[in-house]
């Protein structure tokens, strides 16, 4: 079955073709970092606006590059929650349409959740093992609005383990990237600077709440670097400017901080399941900061001694994409999970 995803929930316009969940037949992406560059972050109306002029030569060109037609389809899949709203609402509609001009199941899929099973997509799936042979797994989401862990039984079930009490991981990134001089989008920028820093120069604390806690918490780490770079409120006199060594110093520092709080939120969470007697065999990952270098090498480390199977998606499929959207979309059609022109845009998970 190919089903066609498409993914509007911030501000990459995007579409794909998905052979049974597991086969990526193609994968667009129209990225609007240029529109929003000059505002520092992503700007709602532009967003949409955005949307709605690149919908449908995205979904055009992911049919076309799946050397498929519209006829060759077997169901509509639609990101609907969570994200901006007015970006979201684009996508559903467009969805909404598709969906009844072809008279084919649409299928809303929430977007965290789909991250989550990027890493069960290739674009030779003949080679991998089927997805639900890799249950039960721990999943870890980590991106620019949500860093969570989840127990996942199946492709479709699952249960929220911990997340973010304030910012998530990759809001953090932005922040410090932002602070740093570094621009937008700050997270992939932060990471090639951290590349030619020393991760030892600065200690920056780690957030562990409580010795039980599985939630997340990134705000101090960012304040800390605040203080760092700007000096404390008050302080006199103020540190003086970094030049660039001592800016790659400050984001490797970071960014050993922010992994570190990962991989020991990771470490709990495997211990809890095991007490309680469903340890996972696989780890499953998803969100833009997967694309992270350290946090991919941290998490390879992990899964290797702990004697797990590694999911971690391939870099095209870190970022939103609607590739995971049509894949999770496969689990819902076989399991009778359909929406109908009610679907509405929700600006939360449902997780
Ligand atoms: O999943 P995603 O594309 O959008 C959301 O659902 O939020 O994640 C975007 C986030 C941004 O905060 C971006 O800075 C971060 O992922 N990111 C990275 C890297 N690439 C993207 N953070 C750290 N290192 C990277 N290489
Ligand atoms: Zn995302």
């Amino acid at each position: 079955m190919l089903i066609l995803g498409v993914e509007s929930s911030c501000d990459e316009t995007a579409a794909a073709v998905v052979e049974d969940g597991r086969r990526v037949l193609s994968n667009v992406i129209a990225s609007q970092h240029e529109l929003h560059e000059e505002y520092g972050g992503v700007v709602p109306e532009i967003a949409s606006r955005a949307h709605v002029e690149r919908i449908l030569p995205v979904v055009r060109r992911a049919l076309a590059d799946a050397r498929a037609e519209l006829t060759d389809l077997g169901a509509i899949a639609v990101g609907h929650r969570p994200g901006l709203i007015g970006s979201l609402l684009v996508g559903v509609a467009a969805a909404k349409a598709l969906a009844w001009t072809l008279e084919l199941p649409l299928v809303g899929v929430d977007h965290i959740h789909a991250h989550l099973y990027s890493g069960f997509l290739h674009d030779n799936a003949s080679v991998e093992p089927a997805p639900e042979e890799s249950f039960p797994a721990l999943g870890l989401v980590v991106s620019g609005g949500h860093t969570a862990l989840y127990h996942c039984r199946s492709p479709l079930e699952l249960a929220r383990l911990g997340s973010t009490i304030d910012d998530a991981i990759g809001e953090a990134y932005d922040k410090v990237a932002a602070l740093l001089g570094l621009g937008h989008p700050g997270g992939p920028r932060l990471d090639a600077l951290a590349r030619a820093g020393n991760d030892r120069a600065h200690t920056f604390p780690l957030s562990r709440l409580g010795r039980e806690s599985l939630d997340f918490s990134f705000s101090g780490l960012k304040t800390s670097v605040l203080y760092r770079v700007k000096g404390f409120p008050g302080q006199s006199p103020a540190p003086a400017p970094l030049d660039e060594q001592g800016k790659a110093d400050i984001a490797a520092s970071f960014q050993r901080a922010a992994v570190d709080a990962i991989i020991l939120k990771l470490t709990r969470a495997l211990e809890r399941l095991g007490d309680e007697g469903s340890p996972p065999s696989t780890l499953l990952t998803g969100g833009g900061v997967t694309a992270n270098s350290r946090l991919r090498v941290e998490l390879a480390r992990f899964a290797s001694s702990h004697g797990l199977e590694l999911k971690l998606p391939p870099m095209p499929l870190c970022m939103d994409n609607a590739a995971m959207i049509a894949g999770l979309a496969f689990h819902r059609v076989r399991a009778g999970l359909f929406d109908d022109m009610t679907l509405a845009a929700h600006p939360n998970s449902a997780l």
